[in-house]
């Protein structure tokens, strides 16, 4: 574990328990229920208290609108619902209503016809679940297929790789260009009778990118293989980005080939944390990801995907959110995201000891050190940009960082304020050439097989440091 002190270990893992100093660690239920205000009291301080970074306009991603009336009028309608369970439809038709229209306004953003179905899941995560499995089913039952295999960029999100772990598929990570898009090439190279789907983002995580669908498209339709867009992260960004006349790759249903897009409505879409919309080309496929079980003691049983029991209040709030939003706001939104996204790039630019990543960004700006015989390390610009309160997203293989726009950070000034620091964070990365960077202590491991095995016990480890309910290290604290 190179360069990784005992101290710089403890202190990422007192980071987990701030609070445990502050208020009672609860390890049992209290035998009798507390007053509703101590907890309300508990629960209004914290959330004042987290959300501050978040409306200061200076982290990456994360928070996608940044606009509290909206969040209590989501809240209001999450409330009138929220104890309904959407699995007795009998009780909560209202649901029905509410994510059959979901569905169908998602579809119709992303030019689909009267074909286009669709199923609200939890997240982006479960969004591109369900489509591996489907593609792993659909190969089993059209082609006998029974170690199917899932084609997909490196850069893709890792929910996918996920998803091949969960469900018994092998994933092969196709290289990137130095465009850092697919290799097609690559692609087309390694398509075997196994073969069950390919995938390409729409943008991409750690880059904001559009892979070539159009391309990759034509190499499912050649290969009768299914093609899933992951749009979770620009699905509810790029269609208006491109409405507004700035170019934006095609990606949608308007290409043939494409099977499936995801596109998360809690990122972009502005509705509460915990939705998002998988879509299908046509009901065959979304057949594949139902389960059915007609012979089960507890009665008939079917659900449309991995969820049991589920809220009728987030679907009641998403359903708002688009409502609420309407087309306007959505290209509102998106004009002022794309234009903070060109003035952090412009930023970046100006800078010769940095180079932007890819091609075009449009609300994700990715960054890390121009080539060079002495490049700076990019972490050290980081660590100076953390102490001045930003939050931006390290990427790795290669080091770098990204700064996805949202809505918060469209505040006057903001840009600006960016580009200041970010002057200052070379000057500093430049000053403390050679010295490790905090916030890249875990960055530079990766790689190796040696590297990945001790990131994953590390990585795991912090998990296990999660969910230890720690001791005070002074006098047991008092609640409200
Ligand atoms: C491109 C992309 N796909 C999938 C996901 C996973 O979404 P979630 O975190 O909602 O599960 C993300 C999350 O950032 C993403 O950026």
């Amino acid at each position: 574990m190179a360069d990784l002190t005992a101290e710089q270990v403890q202190a990422m893992l007192d980071r987990f328990y701030p609070y445990k100093d502050r208020y009672v660690a609860h390890r049992t239920i209290p035998a009798e229920g507390m007053p509703r205000e101590t907890v309300l009291d508990v629960v209004r301080t914290l959330a004042a208290e987290e959300d501050r970074l978040g409306d200061s306009g200076k982290v990456s991603s994360s928070l996608y609108l940044g606009d509290h009336d909206q969040y209590h009028f989501l809240a209001e309608v999450f409330e009138a619902f929220a104890h309904a369970n959407v699995l007795q439809r009998d009780m909560y038709p209202s649901a029905t209503k509410f994510e059959g229209e979901i569905v169908a306004m998602t579809a119709s953003m992303m030019h689909g016809d009267d074909r286009t179905v669709g199923v609200l899941t939890s997240g982006g995560t479960e969004s591109l679940m369900n489509p591996m499995l489907v593609y792993r089913e659909r190969g089993r039952a059209e082609k006998r297929i029974t170690a199917p295999e899932v084609i997909i960029p490196n850069s893709a999100h890792v929910a996918i790789d996920k998803a091949c772990h969960y469900f018994g598929i092998r994933l092969l990570r196709a290289p990137l260009g130095s465009d850092f898009l697919v290799d097609l090439d690559w692609v087309r190279d390694h398509i075997t009778p196994n073969t069950v789907a390919l995938v390409g983002s729409a943008g991409s995580y750690p880059y904001g990118l559009v892979d070539p669908i159009g391309e990759l498209g034509a190499l499912a339709a050649e290969h009768d293989l299914g093609l899933h867009v992951d749009g979770c992260l620009g699905g509810f960004v790029l269609p208006w980005i491109e409405r507004l006349g700035h170019p934006v790759p095609p990606f949608d249903f308007r290409l043939p080939g494409v099977t499936s897009i995801s596109a998360d409505t809690h990122k972009f879409g502005y509705a509460l944390k915990g939705t998002s919309v998988v879509l299908y080309r046509d009901a065959a496929l979304r057949r594949y990801q139902y389960f059915a079980s007609p012979d089960w003691p507890g009665g008939l049983y079917v659900s449309p995907g991995m969820s049991g029991s589920r809220s009728g209040g987030l679907i009641a709030a998403t359903w708002a959110a688009l409502l609420t939003t309407g087309e306007q706001g959505y290209l509102d939104a998106a004009a002022a995201i794309y234009d903070t996204a060109q003035r952090i790039r412009a930023a970046v630019e100006a800078q010769p000891a940095l180079r932007v990543y890819g091609d075009d960004p449009t609300f994700l700006i990715a960054f890390g050190a121009a080539d060079g015989d002495d490049p700076v390390d990019i972490f050290a610009v980081n660590d100076h940009l953390a102490s001045r309160g930003w939050r931006l997203n390290p990427d790795q293989l290669p080091a770098g960082l990204h700064f996805c726009v949202t809505r918060p950070n469209t505040r006057p000034g903001l840009a600006e304020e960016f580009a200041r620091d970010l002057a200052d964070g070379v000057a500093h990365a430049k000053a403390h050439a050679g010295e490790p960077a905090s916030s890249g202590a875990l960055y530079g491991m990766a790689g190796t097989p040696a590297g990945n095995a001790g990131l994953s016990f590390l990585l795991s480890g912090a998990l296990d440091a999660m969910y230890a309910v720690p001791a005070p290290s002074g006098p047991p604290p008092t609640e409200g």
